[in-house]
């Protein structure tokens, strides 16, 4: 009999390929490549994917066996959730792989906008040695506003508490007496605009989170204030971020997520104040390695049809 085939779209960690490859086809195809994703799924029993691969109807209707998805990562915004629940495919994520990762990069992000790293960077390898020009702000004693107190927002709330900034945190979810055994205060967004130096968001991306950090939202608040989006492109609206910046009315931002990726392109790649990545937040090795072996035992248990324990 042949062995179930696995579809890898994305890279996975070696650790996580080698639990599979003795037992099944191990596959891989470039998830982002349409045209070669959808013949290429034509005959696979599970599916492992990233963020940069859409699992939506059309993929779903393309993988006639499909039995399972395997999410390498936190957020499951890339899967048509309800379509593949129609279509009898299980859908499975690593939930914790990597949520010390994206805190750290949120972090790193907040320190590199606090302290001019990027540009000074720039200017020192052109040969500028330019030290009042890239004069920075410290944390300690500065207020950060959490958006979103759930896993990773915790994690950045609990290592920022160690700069001896003041915290506090916006979100409805929560309750205040849990995010005050942190030393957050949790208040509403309003507030959290209009008080924070630094505000870091730590969202999922859907409809009520869509361009929370839009127009409106940046009106509230101080020219002063440093913006991290670590999270998921387009909460953080990135054209009205750069119109805010150019503006005087935010004083930079550190960005790892755009609403459209690969992003090579954005209006905020002008401003030495914004300090960018290419969605690395769980891009570790160690993030990496626990997500492909987190998603590799779950795809094996599934395709065996065993019961997938939460990660
Ligand atoms: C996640 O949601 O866990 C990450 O965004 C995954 C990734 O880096 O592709």
């Amino acid at each position: 009999m042949p062995k179930p085939s696995v579809l890898v779209a994305e890279e996975l960690s070696p650790a996580g390929i080698a639990l599979l490859e003795d037992d099944f086809d191990v596959r891989h195809v470039d998830g982002a490549d349409r045209s070669a994703l959808l013949p290429a799924l034509s005959d696979v029993d599970a599916l492992i994917v990233r963020s940069a691969t859409k699992v939506d109807a059309e993929a779903l209707a393309a993988a006639p066996r499909l039995q399972v998805v395997a999410r390498a990562g936190v957020g499951l915004d890339n899967v048509d959730v309800d379509a593949a629940t129609k279509a009898g495919v299980l859908v499975v994520n690593a939930p914790t792989s990597n949520i010390v990762s994206a805190a750290e990069q949120a972090i790193n992000l907040l320190l590199a906008s606090a302290r001019n790293t990027a540009p000074a960077h720039q200017a020192l390898i052109g040969g500028e040695w330019k030290r009042s020009k890239y004069t920075g702000v410290e944390l300690y004693d500065k207020t950060v506003g959490v958006v979103g107190l759930g896993r990773i927002g915790v994690l950045v709330a609990q290592r920022l508490s160690a700069f001896g900034m003041k915290l506090i945190a916006y979100d409805p979810f929560v309750q205040p007496a849990r995010a005050a055994q942190i030393g957050v205060e949790v208040v509403g967004l309003d507030e959290l605009l209009e008080r924070s130096d630094f505000i870091t968001v730590h969202l999922p991306k859907n409809k009520d989170t869509l361009g929370l950090i839009g127009d409106e939202a940046l009106a509230k608040v101080k020219p002063t204030v440093r913006i991290v989006n670590a999270a998921r492109g387009g909460i953080v609206d990135e054209a009205a971020l750069a119109r805010a910046i150019k503006e005087g009315r935010v004083a930079g931002a550190g960005v790892d997520v755009f609403a459209k990726e690969p992003c090579t392109e954005s209006p905020l790649f002008e401003f030495e104040s914004v300090v960018v990545a290419p969605h690395l937040g769980a891009s570790t090795h160690e993030a990496q390695e626990k997500a492909g072996t987190q998603v590799a035992r779950s795809v094996r248990l599934a395709l065996s049809g065993e019961f997938v324990p939460d990660a």
